[in-house]
């Protein structure tokens, strides 16, 4: 059994209705009608009006409707019916405290980041024209136009640094607090799915600006598939046509604005929603050991502190956009032979030096090979950890983390050797 807090368990859905307030009026009778007798009742059947009664009454779907709250949340409760299990729910959640607690509020983080890159997003979108005649001058406009559009700008482009980064650090803390350990396994699948959403939010909006940077390093991005079998269907497809034009600039806009985030809300829902269904797990052996000093009740204290970390990434973001504002560059030109020293975003540097020394004959498609199955290897891993399960310690897995984040961080800084930033 996973170390759960307390009301962990079930979801923390009351199971049954309060009872009501004294005095109040009795709930009312269900509305199904009941058989007359029990033949009846054992055969549905078509009413004399021809409607279709269920052969059994249904449970009340309000079962909360004598609790006492504000008229405003009934009002919702008698249309949504779900309001007041979920303030029970939210009194009664707690997050474990102990030494490692920290970790536990990069997921909020990451969060946090999220929303402000969809509203920064939406902002930008009222001008950004996303066409290869106009879509460079759309940046300049925006950058020194608009009204506080360089914020907006650079806010964007340092929330979504930022975003991966936590994305990085919580999936790391989570994989060596073991959160993936049984019954966490989908929590760690779908955060996975999550963290390849994000790395390609910052691969398709990187084109977006239209500038010769972006234009030569797509180009090279969008090359990696070719060697693989079916590659050049992928290159193809991400291009739209065989080179990067303004095909491939609709191709990005439309994954980056409408395909991505669609798809992280659907994925993020899920993961939010198990994180809700199991509570927050604390590390193997922690309250065993008596390492556990109390819990934090999730609402308003855990909440409280996550606020804190918010206005404090906000604060640093707002901070790099002033002092260290990402640049425009110059117009693409795809006539232009490319320039030196391309490289992609940060958070490719890894695969992308592994690719550079693998580049012989034959060797890039072994080096997306071990990269593939390196990534697959993780994400199998909750599958993997029988130990962890068994709420053991499993240091094999720990000692396979930490060559991971070596590996990940030795070859992030050997592209930052060579190239600078
Ligand atoms: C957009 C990206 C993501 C967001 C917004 C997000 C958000 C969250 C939040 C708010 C929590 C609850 C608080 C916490 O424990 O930090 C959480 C828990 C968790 N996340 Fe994520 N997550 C993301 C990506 C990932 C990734 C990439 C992984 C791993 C591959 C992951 C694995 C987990 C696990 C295992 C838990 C459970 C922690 C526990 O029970 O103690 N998440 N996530």
């Amino acid at each position: 059994m996973a170390e759960n807090n307390q009301n962990a368990g079930a979801g923390n859905i009351p199971a049954k209705p309060k009872p009501a307030a004294p005095g109040a009026a009795k709930p009312a009778a269900p509305v199904a009608a009941k058989p007359a007798t029990p033949k009846a009742a054992a055969k549905p059947a078509a009413s004399q009006s021809g409607v279709y009664k269920p052969p059994v009454d249904r449970p009340d779907s309000n079962p909360y409707k004598d609790s006492r709250i504000s008229p405003l949340g009934t009002w919702f409760q008698e249309r949504f019916h779900v309001v007041i299990p979920v303030i029970d729910y939210l009194k009664k959640k707690e997050v474990p405290k102990h030494r490692l607690s920290f970790w536990y509020y990069f997921g909020g983080l990451a969060l946090f980041f999220f929303i402000l890159q969809v509203l920064t997003g939406l902002l930008l979108l009222q001008y950004y024209k996303p066409t290869e005649a106009d879509a460079y001058a759309s940046f300049v406009f925006i950058q020194k136009e608009v009204s506080f559009g360089w914020l907006i700008r650079q806010i964007h482009v340092w929330s979504a640094n930022l975003m991966i980064l936590t994305v990085f650090i919580h999936m790391f803390s989570t994989f060596f607090m073991k959160s993936y350990r049984k019954p966490r396994e989908l929590m760690w699948l779908t955060g996975s799915v999550l963290f390849v959403l994000s790395l390609g939010f910052g691969f398709t909006g990187y084109l977006l600006p239209w500038n010769e940077i972006a234009f030569f390093a797509t180009q090279v991005g969008t090359e990696v598939p070719k060697v693989a079998p079916g590659g050049t269907f992928i290159v193809n497809l991400l291009r739209g046509g065989e080179e990067v034009s303004g095909e491939t600039l609709t191709r990005m806009f439309s994954i980056h604005v409408v395909l991505l985030p669609g798809l992280l809300m659907l994925l993020l829902s899920a993961h939010l929603l198990l994180v809700q269904v199991f509570g927050t797990s604390a590390p193997i052996g922690y309250k065993e050991s008596g390492l556990i000093k109390g819990y934090d009740k999730f609402f308003p204290t855990f909440l409280a502190k996550d606020a804190i970390g918010w206005l404090i990434g906000l604060a640093l973001i707002i901070y790099l956009a002033i002092i260290l504002p990402g640049p425009i560059g110059i117009k693409a030109n795809p006539l232009t032979p490319a320039p030196l020293g391309i490289k992609p975003e940060w958070y490719f540097w890894a695969q992308f030096v592994v690719l550079k020394d693998f580049s012989f004959e034959g060797g890039e498609l072994l080096a997306i090979a071990l990269i593939t199955i390196g990534a697959l290897f993780w994400l199998i891993i909750p599958f993997l950890d029988h130990r962890a399960s068994r709420e053991e310690k499993s240091p094999v897995f720990t000692i396979i983390g930490l060559l991971y984040l070596a590996a990940l961080l030795i070859n992030t800084y050997r592209v930052y050797a060579v190239y600078g930033w």
